[in-house]
C-alpha cells in the first residue's frame, strides 16, 4: 500500500530523494509513499514555499532550504539572493536587464535590504561604507569556474566607475586592464568559455572625493601548463587567436605565423574557434586597451615576437639518437627553428643545444649530458611556459605601472581601497594535483576569514544587543590550516623542503608527509605503500591528491642552460623579463623560493590585506555544467552550497540564537497571541510587550533572550510560536473568512432575489398581457360568434320571408303566366281547332261538293244515259261510273293527306335544326375572320377586295391609281380635328416627335418599319417591336400575306385564349435568357458575317418567344432555322399566312410579355 499525497509543501528525507535524501517536490507534483515512509515527511516553513530574499530568514535553514529558496527565485529569474551578508548569485547563462544605467541609480545609496538583492548592492555598500567608514573594503568573489566570478567582478568594477562618475583617464585605464588580463589569462575551457586561469585581486583606490585615483592588480597561480597542453575541446589563451586572427598581414608575415591550425600548442584540444567569441574584434580591442595602459609600439611588438616565437617552438621537431649507449635527441633543423631564433635573437643552434642537451656542474666542472626526446620536449615546454609566465607577470607589472599611484608619502592625504578577489573556489576533480592543493589551501583560508567574520559579526550582533554569548561554540577550519601552513613541519614546508633537497623524490615527500601527519584527524594517509596519494580533510570535503609531479611543479625553476640561452639573446625584452633570473647566481637560483613558498606569501600578503577591510562576500553558483539558461541541476548546486561554505554561517547562527526578530517586526508578528496587544506603531513600549508575548508564550525558564532592539530565539521557539500563530491565525482567518463568506453570500442573495423579482415581473407582466390578449380576441370571437348567430338569424328569418314572398310571387307570377298561357293555349287550340275544324270542315264540305257533284253527274248521266238505255241499265252504268270517279276521289284525298304530312315533317326538322344551330359552339377564329373580314387579306395587294362593311364605306372612296395610292401611303390618314380634341397635353403627335426614333412621325404608314418607334435597349424587344409593326400591317390588311400556304389545324377552337397567347409567343422572356442571347450574339459577331449574327439572333428569339412544343412553333421554327428569310424583324410571319386570330394574339401577347412594348 502507498500513500497518495497531495501536496502541501513538505519536505521528506526519502532515500530515492533527488539530493542526498532530500527532495522536495514543487506543489504541482504528486507522489506516492509508502507508509511507512510517511514518517519522513515534514512540512514546509511558510518561508520556504515562496522563498525569501534573505536566507536567513528561512524557517527551514538548512541546506534543502537553502537550495529550494535558490531553486524557485531561478525559475523566476531572480538570481540574487542574500544569506546574511553574503550575495549569492545563479548564473543566468543570459543576459538579464538588470545591469542598466538605471538599475545603477536604483541601487546607488541604498541599504543592504532596502532594494532586491543585487551585486550592485554589494558594490554600493562597499563604496559607502568605504566613504562612511572610512575603512577599505573588500569583495570576495568565490565559485567554481564558470559560475560568474570574473562577470560579477566587472559588474562591480562597472558600477564603482558609474558612481564614482569622474570618467576620469584613470578610470578608463582600470576599466580597460580587464580585457588585456582576458587575453593573455583567460581561454576557453570546458566549463567556461572564458575561464580566468589565474586567480587575481584589484585594488581599486578612491581619493578622498570618492573619485578612482588608481588600482593595483595582483594576480595568482596563472596556468602555464596550458600554453604547452590542453585538453580536449579547450584552448590556449585567446591571445594566441587573437592575434592569428587579427594581425595585420605584412606584420604576420614578419613573424613568419599562419593560421591557428598550424601550430600544435594551439591545436592540442582540437579546437581553435570559441562559439560566441570574436577574435578578430577582441584583437582590435586588445591592442586599443595596451594603448590606454600605455604599451608602447615596441612593447607591443615584442610580445607579439614572443608570442609567435612561442607557437614556433611548439613545432619543433625531435629525433631520437644514441651516442655513446646513451639516449639523445637532435632537434630536426626547420624553419620554425630559425624563425624561434631569430624572434628570440638567438642562435638557432644554441636554441638546438640548450634543448637537447644540459649541463651539469660537477666539482667546478661542467659536463654536458645529452638529453632523450622525452626530456628535450620537457626542456622546450618548460622554456616556453617559463617564457609565458615571465610575459604574463610582466604585463600586470606594466598594468600597473600605468594604473598604480604609489600612496603619496604626505600622511594628511589618505585614500581608500576596495579590493576585488576574483579567485577560484575550491577544487576537487577527479586526479587532483599540486595546483588544486595551492588553490584549497588558498580557499582554506578564505574560508578560516570568512567564518571569522560571520563569527564577528554574530559576536558583534549579540554584543550590541547586550546579549550574553559565552555560550556560544562554533567550529572552524583552523586545524586544518595548521597542518597545511602554519604548524612546524606543516605540508607545504614538507613539500618545500623535500623539493630543495637534491635527492628528494615524490615518493619521499609523501613518506614524510605520512609520517608527519598520519595522526591528524584532517589527514587521510594513502591506504598503501603503492599509493601515490594523500588526503586533506578540507572545510568542503575530502581532497585526495596525487604526488606525482608535486616537487618538479613546486620548484617551478628553469635550468641554467636555458638562462644561459636567455643571457645570449640580444633582445632586451626578453631580457628583461627574465631579468631577475638572470641576475641571480646559479646557486641563488637553487634557493630561489619555490612556487609554494611563493604563493603562501602572496597569500598571507593578501590575508593581511583582507583582514584590515570589511569584507563582502559573493558566492557565485553555476546552475549547470551545460552553459544553458533555465536550467538547474540541484546536486552541482548542493555541492557548490556545501563548497562556499555557507554551511558554516548556519551552523554559526544555529549555535547561537538563530532566529531574531526586531521588536515592531516582533510585535507586528506575534501580537495576535496576545489579544488586545496593538500593532507596533501605536505601541509605545515594544520591548515590555515582546517581553510579555515570549514571557506568556515561552515561559521564563526558557533560553532566549531580549537584547536592546532584537529578541533572539532559538529555532525550536521560533517552531513553538510559528504554530501558536498559525492557529491563532487560522482561527481570525475563519472568522474573517465567515463574516465575508457570508456578507458575500446575502449581498449576493440579495441581489439574486432582486434580479428573481424583477424576472418574475416582467414574465408576469408578459404573461398577463398575453392572457388578456388570448382573452381578448376569446371575445372578440364570442361576440362575433353572437352576431353572426344573431345576423345568421335575421338573416333566415328574412331569407324565410323573402322565400315565402318569392314563392307566393312566383306562384303568383307561375299562375299567372300559366292562366295566361292556359288562355293562350285554348285560345290557340280554339283557334287551332277552330282552324282544323274549319279546314276539315272545308274539306268535308268540298268534300260533299264532290260527292254532290259525283251525284249530280250520276243523275246528269243517268238522265243522258236513259235516253240511250235502259233506265235500269242506264241507272247501272251511271253507278258504275259513279263508283270510279268515288275511288278516284278517296285517292285524290290520300294524296293530299300525304302532302300535308310531308309538309309537317319538313317544318319539324328545320325547327329542330336551328335548334341545333343554336347550340353549337362559336369559332374565334371564324369570328374575328367575320368581324375583321372587310379588312381583307388574301389579295396579292392591300385594301383591293372585298366590299366595305357599313361605317368603312368611305374608305373606299379614296380615288384609285398609282398617285392616290402613294399619297395614300405616305399620308397621314384624316384625324380628328385637333381643336375638337383639347387634350393638347398628351398629343400624339407630341409624344411621337419626342420620342418616335429616326424620321417616324406620328402618322400611320403601311410600311414596315426600319427601326421599333421608340427606343429599345434590349434586341429581343427591338425585333419584337418590328414584327408587332408588321403584324400590324397585315392585321389591318396593308401589307400582303406570305405567299406560302400552310394549312395548320391548331385546333383553336378547344383553347383558351391566354393558353394560346402563351403558346404563340412563349412564356419566357427572362431577362437572363435576353443578356444570354446579347452576350451570344456579342461573341458571334466577331466570328460570323452579318447575316449569320442576324440569323442566330433571330433564330434565338424565336425559339424564345414561341413556345417550342407548339405546333406552330415547330414548323416556324423549323422553317427558321433553315433560312430563307424575306423581311427584317420576327420571321414568324413571313412564310405562312396567319388567322387575324393569330396576329391579335402576337400583337396583345407581346404586349402582355414584353413590358417594353406597352
Ligand atoms: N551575471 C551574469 N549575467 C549573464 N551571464 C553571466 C553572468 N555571470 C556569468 N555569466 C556567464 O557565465 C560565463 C562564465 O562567467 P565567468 O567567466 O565570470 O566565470 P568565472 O567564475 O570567472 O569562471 P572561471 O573560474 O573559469 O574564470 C560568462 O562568460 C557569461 O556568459
Ligand atoms: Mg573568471
Amino acid at each position: 500500500g502507498f500513500l497518495f499525497v497531495i501536496l502541501s509543501f513538505v519536505w521528506t528525507d526519502l532515500p530515492a530523494s533527488v539530493v542526498n535524501g532530500i527532495f522536495f517536490p514543487s506543489p504541482t507534483q504528486e507522489h506516492w509513499i509508502s507508509p511507512q515512509n510517511a514518517t519522513s515527511i515534514k512540512t514546509m516553513h511558510p518561508t520556504s514555499i515562496h522563498g525569501v530574499e534573505d536566507m536567513i530568514r528561512l524557517g527551514d535553514l538548512n541546506e534543502a532550504g537553502i537550495l529550494r529558496n535558490l531553486l524557485i527565485r531561478y525559475n523566476e529569474r531572480v538570481i540574487y539572493t542574500y544569506t546574511g551578508s553574503i550575495l549569492v548569485a545563479v548564473n543566468p547563462y543570459q543576459l538579464l536587464p538588470i545591469y542598466t544605467p538605471d538599475q545603477i541609480r536604483l541601487y546607488t545609496n541604498k541599504k543592504i535590504g532596502e532594494m532586491p538583492p543585487h551585486i550592485f548592492a554589494i558594490a554600493d555598500n562597499c563604496y559607502f561604507n568605504m566613504q562612511r567608514n572610512n575603512k577599505d573594503q573588500c569583495c570576495i568573489i568565490s565559485g567554481e569556474s564558470g559560475a560568474g566570478k570574473t562577470e560579477s567582478t566587472k559588474l562591480i568594477l562597472q558600477f564603482l566607475a558609474a558612481i564614482s562618475g569622474q570618467h576620469s583617464w584613470i578610470e578608463q585605464q582600470v576599466l580597460e586592464a580587464t580585457p588585456i588580463l582576458e587575453a593573455f589569462g583567460n581561454a576557453k575551457t570546458i566549463r567556461n568559455d572564458n575561464s580566468s586561469r589565474f586567480g587575481k585581486y584589484i585594488d581599486i583606490h578612491f581619493n578622498k572625493r570618492g573619485a578612482i585615483e588608481g588600482a593595483k592588480i595582483e594576480q595568482y597561480l596563472l596556468e602555464k601548463s596550458r600554453v604547452c597542453r590542453q585538453a580536449p575541446d579547450e584552448r590556449n589563451y585567446h591571445i594566441f587567436y587573437c592575434m592569428l586572427k587579427g594581425m595585420a598581414p605584412e606584420m604576420k608575415a614578419k613573424l613568419g605565423l599562419g593560421l591557428a591550425t598550424d601550430y600544435s600548442y594551439l591545436t592540442m584540444g582540437h579546437c581553435t574557434e570559441c562559439d560566441g567569441r570574436d577574435d578578430l574584434s577582441d584583437y582590435s580591442s586588445i591592442l586599443s586597451a595596451m594603448k590606454v595602459l600605455m604599451f608602447t609600439e615596441t612593447e607591443n611588438w615584442e610580445i607579439s615576437k614572443l608570442l609567435a616565437a612561442i607557437l614556433h617552438m611548439g613545432n619543433l621537431r625531435f629525433e631520437a639518437r644514441t651516442y655513446d649507449n646513451l639516449d639523445a635527441c637532435v632537434v630536426v633543423r626547420s624553419p620554425d627553428l630559425v624563425t624561434a631564433a631569430s624572434l628570440m635573437e638567438v642562435e638557432p643552434k644554441d636554441v638546438m643545444v640548450c634543448l637537447t642537451t644540459r649541463t651539469l656542474i660537477t666539482r667546478g666542472e661542467s659536463v654536458a649530458t645529452p638529453l632523450n626526446v622525452e626530456q628535450g620536449l620537457d626542456v622546450r615546454d618548460a622554456f616556453v611556459k617559463g617564457i609565458y609566465g615571465r610575459l604574463f607577470v610582466w604585463i600586470v607589472e606594466k598594468i600597473n605601472a600605468a594604473i598604480f599611484r604609489p600612496p603619496s608619502s604626505e600622511t594628511n592625504i589618505i585614500r581608500k581601497s576596495i579590493g576585488l578577489l576574483d579567485i577560484f573556489g575550491f577544487e576537487n576533480f577527479f586526479v587532483n594535483s599540486f595546483e588544486q592543493l595551492c588553490i584549497n589551501f588558498a580557499n582554506e583560508n578564505l574560508q578560516q576569514f570568512f567564518v571569522r567574520h560571520v563569527f564577528k559579526l554574530e559576536q558583534e550582533e549579540y554584543n550590541l544587543e547586550d546579549i550574553s554569548w559565552q555560550h556560544i561554540e562554533f567550529t572552524d577550519n583552523q586545524d586544518a590550516l595548521d597542518m597545511i601552513a602554519n604548524k612546524p613541519m606543516n605540508i607545504i614546508s614538507l613539500i618545500d623542503e623535500e623539493s630543495k633537497f637534491p635527492k628528494g623524490t615524490d615518493a619521499t615527500m609523501l613518506y614524510k608527509l605520512n609520517s608527519q601527519h598520519k595522526l591528524n584527524s584532517n589527514y587521510i594517509p594513502p591506504k598503501n605503500s603503492y599509493e601515490t596519494q594523500f588526503g586533506i580533510q578540507h572545510f568542503a570535503g575530502v581532497v585526495l591528491y596525487e604526488t606525482r609531479g608535486f616537487l618538479e611543479k613546486n620548484r617551478d625553476s628553469l635550468h641554467t642552460d636555458i638562462i644561459q640561452l636567455v643571457h645570449s639573446s640580444k633582445n632586451k625584452f626578453i631580457k628583461q623579463i627574465f631579468q631577475a633570473d638572470v641576475a641571480m647566481g646559479v646557486e641563488t637560483r637553487k634557493r630561489s623560493p619555490t612556487l609554494s613558498s611563493q604563493f603562501k606569501r602572496s597569500l598571507e600578503m593578501l590575508m593581511r590585506t583582507l583582514s584590515v577591510c570589511q569584507p563582502f562576500f559573493v558566492r557565485c553558483i553555476k546552475p549547470n555544467e551545460l552553459k544553458k539558461p533555465m536550467l538547474f541541476d540541484r546536486e552541482l548546486c548542493i555541492r557548490q552550497l556545501r563548497y562556499s561554505g555557507m554551511m558554516e554561517t548556519i551552523r554559526i547562527r544555529r549555535a547561537g540564537y538563530p532566529i531574531r526578530y526586531s521588536f515592531a517586526e516582533f510585535v507586528d508578528r506575534y501580537r495576535v497571541l496576545m489579544p488586545g496587544v496593538k500593532p507596533a506603531h501605536v505601541q509605545e513600549d515594544l520591548r515590555g510587550t515582546c517581553q510579555q508575548i515570549v514571557l506568556a508564550r515561552l515561559g521564563k525558564h526558557d533560553d532566549w533572550q531580549i537584547g536592546k532592539t532584537k529578541i533572539f530565539l532559538k529555532d525550536h521557539h521560533d517552531m513553538q510560536l510559528e504554530i501558536e500563530r498559525d492557529k491563532a491565525i487560522t482561527d481570525k482567518v475563519i472568522l474573517i473568512q465567515k463574516a465575508v463568506r457570508g456578507l458575500k453570500e446575502r449581498t449576493n442573495f440579495l441581489r439574486l432575489r432582486s434580479a428573481v423579482t424583477f424576472i418574475q415581473k416582467v414574465w408576469r407582466g408578459y404573461q398577463s398581457r398575453k392572457n388578456y390578449q388570448i382573452m381578448r380576441s376569446g371575445f372578440l370571437r364570442l361576440q362575433a360568434v353572437y352576431r353572426s348567430r344573431k345576423h345568421y338569424r335575421s338573416y333566415r328569418m328574412t331569407r324565410l320571408r323573402v322565400t315565402l314572398i318569392q314563392a307566393l310571387c312566383r306562384g303568383f307570377l307561375i299562375r299567372q303566366t300559366f292562366w295566361r298561357r292556359l288562355r293562350a293555349v285554348l285560345t290557340i287550340q280554339a283557334y287551332t281547332r277552330g282552324m282544323i275544324a274549319r279546314r276539315l270542315c272545308q274539306r268535308l264540305r268540298a268534300e260533299l261538293q264532290r260527292r254532290l257533284e259525283a251525284e249530280r253527274q250520276r243523275l246528269a248521266e243517268e238522265e243522258r244515259l236513259r235516253n240511250q238505255m235502259t233506265a235500269r241499265r242506264a241507272k247501272a252504268e251511271a253507278e258504275r261510273k259513279h263508283q270510279e270517279r268515288l275511288v278516284q276521289l278517296v285517292q285524290q284525298q290520300e294524296e293530299r293527306e300525304r302532302e300535308e304530312k310531308e309538309e309537317a315533317r319538313r317544318k319539324k326538322e328545320l325547327l329542330e335544326q336551328m335548334e341545333r344551330e343554336k347550340e353549337a359552339p362559336v369559332d374565334h377564329s371564324d369570328m374575328v375572320d367575320r368581324m375583321f373580314g372587310f379588312l381583307g387579306n388574301a389579295g396579292p395587294l392591300p385594301n383591293q377586295d372585298g366590299q366595305a362593311p357599313a361605317g368603312f364605306e368611305d374608305l373606299e372612296n379614296i380615288p384609285r391609281g398609282e398617285e392616290a395610292e402613294e399619297e395614300v401611303l405616305n399620308e397621314a390618314l384624316p384625324l380628328p380635328d385637333e381643336e375638337e380634341e383639347d387634350l393638347s397635353e398628351y398629343k400624339f403627335s407630341k409624344f411621337a416627335a419626342t420620342y418616335f426614333q429616326g424620321v417616324s412621325t406620328h402618322t400611320y404608314i403601311r410600311r414596315p418599319l426600319k427601326q421599333p418607334l421608340l427606343f429599345h435597349e434590349d434586341e429581343g424587344d427591338q425585333l419584337a417591336a418590328l414584327a408587332v409593326w408588321i403584324t400590324v400591317l397585315r392585321f389591318m390588311g396593308d401589307l400582303p400575306e406570305p405567299k406560302c400556304q400552310i394549312v395548320i389545324n391548331d385546333g383553336s377552337e378547344k383553347i383558351p385564349v391566354m393558353t394560346k397567347i402563351y403558346e404563340t409567343l412563349g412564356k419566357r422572356t427572362y431577362k437572363r435568357e435576353l443578356q444570354e442571347l446579347q452576350v451570344e450574339g456579342e461573341v458571334r459577331r466577331r466570328s460570323f458575317n452579318h447575316v449569320q449574327k442576324r440569323n442566330s439572333v433571330r433564330h434565338k428569339l424565336v425559339s424564345l418567344t414561341l413556345k417550342r412544343k407548339s405546333k406552330i412553333t415547330e414548323e416556324v421554327t423549323r422553317r427558321l432555322t433553315e433560312g430563307d428569310y424575306g423581311l427584317q424583324g420576327n420571321s414568324m410571319l413571313e412564310d405562312r399566312p396567319t388567322s387575324n386570330l393569330e396576329k391579335l394574339h402576337f400583337i396583345i401577347g407581346n404586349g402582355i410579355l414584353r413590358p417594353a412594348l406597352r
